[in-house]
C-alpha cells in the first residue's frame, strides 16, 4: 500500500511521504494547515487511491467520543415495551437492538480494511482526544451494554485533521504522525489550479496568481486567502468573463482586484488593503 497521488489531488513530495509513513507506522496521520489547504479531502483521496471505503466523522464542539464508539437508545427500547406487539416485545428482550454503532465500530468490524476521518479534532472539547487514546491505540473497545469487546478486524487507516483551535495532548501527540501542509508554493499551486481548471489561459493565471499572492502577503491581514479561495476567486473571474486588464493595471501597481470578496473576508482586511492601494496610487 503506498499513496502516490491522485489525479485530481496534488500532492507535494513530503505529503506523500508522510502519509506513507503513517501507514508503515500504523498510526494515525494528523494532519494541520491553513483552513482551505486540502486536509480533508487529503483522506478523500488517499481513500479512493488505496481502494478503501472512507468513514467520515466531523466533530463539533458537541461531539463526544462515545458516540464514535456507540449509543445506546433508551429511548427507542422504552418505546417499544409500551407498544405491547409481538414483533417490539421481541425486540426488546435482545438490548443490541438498541445499540447503535459509531464510526469506530463500524470502522473496526468492516471486512475489508477502511479509510477512517475524525475531521477538525480541534472543535470538540478538550477531554475529546484523550477519551480515544486507547481505542485508536489498541483498536478495541468493550460494549457494556452487550457484554462484548469489538476489536478491529483490520487496522483502519486513520486521518485526523486539525486547524489548531485547540492544543492536543501530548499523550495523544505520541501516538500520531504528524504533517502540517504548507501554504502550497507558486509553482504547486499552478499544479493545483491546472487540476481544477485544465484549459485555463496562462496569462489569465500569472495575472490572478499575482494578485493573489500580493493580498496574501499584506503584513496585517487578519485572514489570509487560501488555496480554495484562489480557486473560487478563478471560478468567478471565469463565469463573469473579466477582462486580463481590469486585473493588472498598466503600470503594475496595486489595485483592487474585481470580485475581492472571495478573497477577503473581512472589513479590517478590505480597509487595509483599500488604504495600501490609495497610497500606492499617491506616490504615483
Ligand atoms: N492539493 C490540492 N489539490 C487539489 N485541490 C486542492 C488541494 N488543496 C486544496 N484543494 C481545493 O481546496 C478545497 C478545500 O480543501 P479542503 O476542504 O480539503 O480543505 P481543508 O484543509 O479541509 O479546510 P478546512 O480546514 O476549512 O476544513 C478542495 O475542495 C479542493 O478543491
Ligand atoms: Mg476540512
Amino acid at each position: 500500500m503506498k499513496f502516490q497521488g491522485s489525479e485530481n489531488y496534488v500532492a507535494t513530495q513530503d505529503l506523500m511521504l508522510a502519509v506513507n509513513a503513517a501507514i508503515t507506522l500504523k498510526r494515525p496521520l494528523l494532519v494541520k494547515g491553513e483552513p482551505g489547504t486540502g486536509k480533508t479531502m487529503l483522506a478523500e483521496e488517499v481513500a479512493q487511491a488505496l481502494n478503501m471505503p472512507l468513514l467520515q466523522w466531523h466533530i463539533k464542539s458537541t461531539t463526544k467520543a462515545q458516540q464514535g464508539l456507540y449509543e445506546y437508545d433508551a429511548v427507542n427500547r422504552l418505546r417499544d415495551s409500551q407498544l405491547n406487539t409481538a414483533d417490539s416485545a421481541e425486540r426488546v428482550q435482545d438490548i443490541r437492538n438498541y445499540i447503535v454503532q459509531g464510526v469506530l465500530w463500524q470502522a473496526f468490524t468492516a471486512d475489508q480494511p477502511v479509510a477512517l476521518l475524525i475531521d477538525e479534532i480541534d472543535k470538540a472539547d478538550i477531554e475529546f482526544p484523550n477519551d480515544l487514546l486507547r481505542e485508536l491505540d489498541r483498536m478495541e473497545f468493550y460494549c457494556y451494554e452487550t457484554r462484548e469487546l469489538i476489536k478491529a478486524k483490520h487496522r483502519p487507516l486513520v486521518f485526523i485533521t486539525s486547524n489548531n483551535e485547540k492544543e492536543l495532548p501530548d499523550a495523544f501527540l505520541r501516538r500520531c504522525f504528524f504533517h502540517y501542509i504548507k501554504f502550497p508554493e507558486a509553482e504547486t499551486m499552478r499544479q493545483i489550479v491546472a487540476v481544477h481548471f485544465p484549459g485555463l489561459k496562462d496569462e489569465l493565471l500569472t495575472v490572478a496568481m499575482k494578485t493573489f499572492y500580493d493580498v496574501r502577503n499584506l503584513p496585517g491581514l487578519k485572514k489570509k486567502p487560501s488555496t480554495s479561495e484562489l480557486l473560487d476567486w478563478l471560478k468567478l473571474l471565469l463565469a463573469e468573463d473579466i477582462p486580463l486588464e481590469a486585473l493588472q493595471s498598466a503600470d503594475n501597481k496595486v489595485s483592487i482586484p474585481p470580485l475581492v470578496g472571495a478573497l477577503l473576508k473581512n472589513e479590517q482586511d478590505t480597509t487595509l488593503f483599500e488604504k495600501l492601494v490609495f497610497m500606492n496610487q499617491r506616490n504615483r
